[in-house]
């Protein structure tokens, strides 16, 4: 309402309570009173002058009588005194009685007697009293005539200051009602606005709430939290996912818990070359996914400080703030010997659990001192994540099969934790997984986790399948649980993905550039068309079956050959390791032979073995026609992603191993099955020869598909699940502890009782 009728309305509403209502009363009132005033004074006056007026009558002295009420009505108030001795008699008076008094008219009434008349001068009160001698009545009567006018004035004078009094009442009603009106308003709006953003009954209990109201308070506010957190998951579905969107959730949610996430391989390594320290980003999908995360996220980031320079660099706890021109997150570096490294990371982990989950047809070997480094450098990490715990509930993201054992160390040292752990490789069938001979202490291990993540619902059946089979667990394949030990992992599916849009600078330079420069770079003919591959020198990339495709597509189309030239980096990687040297030399043999056969003009075959940093992936992703993928076996494969993320020129295609999880999501791919050859020459023939009308709209679908489900959905999904699994325990924890409450409290009843007894 506005203010203005805020102030008007209770001002009207005064001054019309003030005209109907208190005046008219004001004026009945006053009359009265005055009029009862006036009897009495009458009344008062004839009792006065009863012995003397009755003494000058019986002596019959009219002139004295009238002496004697002219004396008395020297008062103001009194107009005029008659004595009637009969009412025949003249009367005997002050001055003239209006005409309508006469004495014979006075003798009618029944005394005491009053009258109201109208004279010329105003209105007159005639009041008759009985003359009494010696207590007796005489038939004599005294007329006392008062003047009413002065009843007028003071009616006036009275309904004068009542008129200024409920005026300035009025007013200040009106000032109250304002300012009232203003607070309370304010007050209320703010209180709705609050209520409606949940804060009013979301803030936590005060001492001042009364105590039998703080359960049903408590009630309330879990009851709003979880319908908003329930709505909000619905609306997670529609969300456009960015680092703000994922802030958004861990303030929100999870009450900008700090994450803390641990992972063999670290965001940025410290490699000393000479005198100085350069910095590398490693290949690996895990970090590709996880830096952006982390940088929106900011918190702690738990990783193996395996550069020459890592020690150089860090703080007094191991700690380094990164990115290091603008440091968003904390890295802890963990320190491990040689002789830990070699058991846990080239033994265990890449020599027995990376070809054990991955079809590749690679034999893992299992080692028992590989196996104790393994369960030691859990145990590192475990103290390293207890010691980064900023509380005894935090947020701990495990990162792939390093560290199988980690959730249920950390779970013994820090129980309430929420636990998500992810698998970033295949998890094989259970006859794959029985070779392992501590499966029943890796399966131990990962239950420890709160949830635990796959790429694929495949991967996800086959890690339920595997603890079926091997552990005395309760596998709920409705809900997709395992509850095991008393305590509930839920097994989910969350396809990774990468950040959208790209990093800044990724994308800085025109593909028509990029095209140039690439080629230039290595030697190739302007014009030349060009495939990349861009992996780490791993036996699952399927390198050897890309090259045999591509000796393959020459075969069956020799009119590619000096046209076409296939572009491998290969980054290389845990060259420690056998089978690892021997794939290397057998793809750099396999090149070579490759461009002997198809040689002449620009090579069939450039194989470049080496590591490169993002911006140089991307450029390298621009310049290209074609991008193949053919792993043998892939958790998910970030580079289809990344390529596709790296088009915005909507050209270029990409062909696709069928055995990547990204093939599921990526249909609008030339998929391929790698072993068969030449289905893979066909797929890279379609690929040079595919319309741009039908590579941007098969890229356009790919995009889409990317931007919608990127890296941010990948981690905000985890993270909101893992907030409606804390309130779920909450929830339980609360129940739980009013059952003991009750319990307690019926037990002590009849003890009381007793007592008193
Ligand atoms: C795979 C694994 C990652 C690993 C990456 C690079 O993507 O899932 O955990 O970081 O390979 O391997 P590396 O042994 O060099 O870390």
């Amino acid at each position: 309402m506005r203010l203005s009728l805020r102030f008007v309305i209770p001002l009207l509403l005064t001054v019309a309570a003030l005209a109907y209502l208190v005046m008219p009363l004001a004026d009945r009132l006053t009359f009265r009173w005055f009029m009862n005033d006036m009897d009495i004074r009458a009344t008062l006056i004839a009792n006065t002058i009863d012995e003397p007026v009755a003494s000058l009558v019986a002596m019959e002295d009219s002139a004295r009588i009238r002496q004697f009420f002219t004396r008395i009505t020297q008062d103001e108030r009194l107009y005029a005194m008659a004595l009637c001795t009969s009412p025949t008699s003249a009367a005997v008076s002050t001055g003239p009685l209006p005409t309508e008094l006469s004495c014979a008219n006075v003798e009618g009434l029944s005394t005491p007697a009053r009258r109201i008349v109208q004279a010329e001068q105003g209105p007159l009160l005639v009041s008759v009293r009985p003359l009494t001698a010696d207590g007796s009545s005489m038939s004599a009567r005294v007329v006392i005539v008062q003047d009413m006018a002065y009843i007028t004035r003071r009616s006036e004078e009275t309904k004068r200051y009542l008129f200024y009094f409920f005026v300035g009442l009025g007013v200040l009603l009106s000032i109250v009602t304002v300012v009232i009106a203003q607070l309370s308003w304010r007050g209320w709006i703010q209180g709705l606005r609050a209520l409606m953003r949940g804060e009013g009954l979301l803030r936590p209990a005060t001492d001042s709430e009364s105590a039998e109201l703080r359960p049903i308070a408590d009630d309330l506010r879990a009851l709003i939290r979880d319908l908003e957190a329930e709505h909000q998951l619905r609306d997670a579905e529609q969300l456009a996912w960015t680092p703000e969107t994922l802030r958004g959730i861990l303030d929100r949610e999870l009450h900008g818990q700090n994450v803390i996430v641990v992972s063999n391989r670290e965001p940025y390594i410290h490699v000393r070359k000479g005198d100085s320290i350069v910095v590398q980003r490693p290949a690996s999908g895990v970090v590709t996914a996880i830096e952006p995360i982390m940088r929106a996220c900011s918190g702690t980031w738990i990783a193996h400080g395996s550069g020459t320079a890592d020690h150089e660099v860090v703080d007094s706890h191991d700690r380094i703030g990164v990115p290091l021109d603008r440091p968003e997150y904390q890295l802890r570096r963990v320190w491990l010997s040689k002789e830990e490294e070699d058991g846990y990371y080239y033994g265990f982990a890449n020599e027995g659990l990376w070809p054990l989950c991955h079809i590749s047809h690679v034999r893992p070997t299992f080692r028992a001192d590989d196996w104790r480094q393994y369960q030691i450098v859990n145990e590192r990490f475990a103290a390293a994540v207890a010691d980064e715990a900023k509380s005894p509930d935090p947020i701990v993201l495990i990162q792939d099969y390093h560290f199988a054992l980690l959730p249920r160390m950390i779970r013994r040292r820090l129980p309430a934790a929420t636990i998500i752990t992810f698998w970033h490789i295949p998890w094989p069938n259970p006859e794959a997984f029985a070779i392992c001979p501590w499966r029943t202490e890796l399966l131990d291990g990962l239950l420890g986790s709160s949830i635990l993540g796959f790429h694929t619902q495949f991967h996800c059946n086959n890690f339920v399948d595997t603890v079926d089979r091997v552990l005395e667990a309760r596998a709920d394949r409705e809900t997709f649980s395992v509850s095991y030990k008393g305590k509930t992992t839920a097994v989910r599916r969350y396809p990774i993905s990468v950040a959208w849009p790209p990093l800044a600078g990724l994308l800085g330079k025109p593909v028509a550039e990029c095209r140039t420069a690439v080629r230039a770079r290595h030697g190739l003919p302007e014009n030349q068309l060009l495939g990349v591959g861009i992996d780490r020198l791993d036996y699952t990339k399927g390198i050897e079956e890309r090259f045999r495709a591509v000796e393959r597509l020459f075969e069956l189309h020799p009119h590619w050959v000096g046209k076409f030239t296939f572009l491998q980096i290969a980054a290389p990687t845990r060259a420690k390791i056998g089978h690892y040297r021997e794939y290397d030399a057998r793809v750099r043999e396999m090149a070579a032979s490759i461009n002997i056969k198809f040689g002449g003009g620009a090579p069939a075959i450039v194989l470049a073995v080496e590591h490169h940093e993002p911006d140089s992936v991307f450029e390298h992703y621009r310049a290209a026609d074609v991008c193949f993928v053919s792993s043998l076996h892939d958790g998910m494969n970030l580079v289809a992603k990344e390529f596709v993320a790296s088009r915005d020129d909507l050209a270029g295609v990409l062909v696709l191993s069928q055995f990547t999880g990204a093939s599921r999501e990526l249909p609008e791919a030339l998929i391929v099955n790698p072993y068969d050859a030449d289905e893979c020459a066909a797929a890279l023939h379609a690929a040079l020869t595919m319309t741009p009308g039908m590579q941007r709209a098969r890229m356009q679908l790919m995009r889409g598909l990317v931007q919608e489900f990127n890296v941010f959905r990948w981690a905000g999904r985890m993270l909101m699940d893992a907030a409606t699994m804390r309130r779920r325990v909450r929830l339980l924890d609360t129940q739980q502890a009013d059952r003991i409450e009750r319990r307690d409290r019926s037990r002590s009843i009849p003890a009381m009782n007793a007592d008193e007894g």
